[in-house]
């Protein structure tokens, strides 16, 4: 009796229950109980006793099959007959349950039979902090010109942490270095975080800078992961080119043959490509003759004789030679060449006779001036030294 009393009362209750379904049908279904229970506990643990929560008697659900019908993948919870307890029965991971909202809410519809009765329970899962923050990339590789100014931003793959809210990426931070700082800005929900140029590169002194990115969540204990950021420094046109001396000194025999080599001279060029490439072109304001005299290769930097040379007619050429480089714009360096042209005993001794007495008595005193003859040679040296004598 007392137990169809009680079955008569629940059935006058289904039909309120029902009525106000149908209500709902333009509403949201809410939970009558709540339960909350972090990610990934342990499978058998108890999330609620449900069978006292709803006011049920313990030793009719099996026979009434109390269960659940619908809502998650149900295979995560299970109602144990005996006691009415909501048990976890597989791996629950939020993030797969609800990916990024929060709060994670898995409804459960209830269902006993004869009479049947639907209770909704809701079971919400809270987030622990079981992922790190991680990059699309293992390797961010940034290029940057060595002339760039300080200051000047660059833009940084950002942090994805399936975590939410606090459990997820929180800030980053970069190792100790150099020439960069880091930057995080708001975007909207995200940070993004940027490198930022403290002091100006040269790829002249380092071509590439290994830096590290870290992404710390805010959970307890935090996680972090970690992108590599290589910067490689493009070149710039910000070195003149430089030759190995100021002057230099040859020599050469002023018989020297058409075309021989008189001398190679080299600018070196610490940049890279183009801008390390060298032109030779000889100085504008030479003496007329030099451009006669002497070809320069402008790739080699090879001097050779053109015309003729002469040592009485010129002993020493003085050549201006510039080495410009292929850079936008391009950087030049002068160098001057100094050519001694040594004498080879090209020149007979002449003779010239100033005065000559024609008649000389016999009378004369030794000592008595005869004749005045001067002798020159045009050569240098030794090969311009007379020596006199008188033969019979
Ligand atoms: C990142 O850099 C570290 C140390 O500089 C290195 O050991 C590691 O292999 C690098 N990782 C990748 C993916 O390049």
């Amino acid at each position: 009796m007392e137990a169809g009393g009680q079955r008569r009362g629940t059935q006058c209750w289904w039909f309120a229950i029902r009525f106000s379904l149908m209500l709902s049908c333009v509403e949201r279904v809410s939970a009558q109980i709540k339960y909350s229970i972090p990610e990934e506990v342990k499978v058998g643990s108890v999330v609620g006793n449900m069978a006292k929560d709803l006011g049920l008697d313990i030793s009719l659900l099996e026979e009434r099959r109390f269960r659940i019908v619908s809502g998650a993948e149900d295979a995560q919870f299970e109602v144990n007959p005996n006691n009415g307890l909501l048990q976890v029965h597989g791996k629950i991971d939020r993030e797969e349950l609800c990916e990024n909202i929060s709060p994670c809410l898995i409804n459960l519809k209830m269902v006993a039979d004869n009479p049947m009765e639907i209770h909704y329970v809701g079971v919400e899962i809270i987030d622990i902090n079981d992922n790190s923050p991680t990059f699309p990339d293992d390797e961010k590789v940034l290029e940057i010109y060595e002339s760039t100014l300080s200051g000047k931003r660059f833009q940084l793959p950002a942090a994805h942490d399936a975590d939410v809210v606090t459990n997820t990426v929180r800030m980053y931070k970069l190792n100790d270095n150099d020439h960069f700082s880091l930057q995080i800005r708001d975007r909207g929900e995200d940070k993004i975080p940027f490198l930022v140029l403290q002091k100006p590169l040269d790829r002249e002194k380092e071509n590439e800078h290994k830096l590290i990115l870290t992404a710390i969540d805010g959970g307890n204990p935090p996680r972090s992961g970690t992108l590599n950021v290589t910067v490689i420094v493009l070149d710039s046109n910000d070195n003149h080119p430089f030759f190995s001396e100021e002057v230099y000194s040859v020599k050469i025999p002023e018989n020297v043959e058409r075309h021989r080599s008189v001398i190679v001279i080299k600018a070196n060029d610490l940049d890279e490509g183009v801008n390390g490439e060298i032109e030779y072109f000889f100085g504008s304001e030479l003496d007329p003759k030099v451009y006669d005299t002497f070809s320069l290769d402008k790739d080699t930097g090879e001097i050779r004789v053109k015309g003729g040379i002469d040592f009485e007619n010129m002993e020493v050429f003085k050549l201006d030679v510039h080495a410009t480089d292929k850079g936008q714009p391009p950087m030049s360096t002068d160098c001057r060449v100094i050519i001694k042209v040594l004498d080879v005993n090209d020149n007979k001794p002449e003779i010239e006779v100033t005065s000559l007495s024609k008649i000389v008595s016999e009378d004369s005193k030794p000592g008595t001036v005869v004749a005045l003859i001067s002798i020159t040679d045009q050569d240098a040296g030794l090969n311009g030294k007379v020596i006199c004598s008188l033969s019979d």
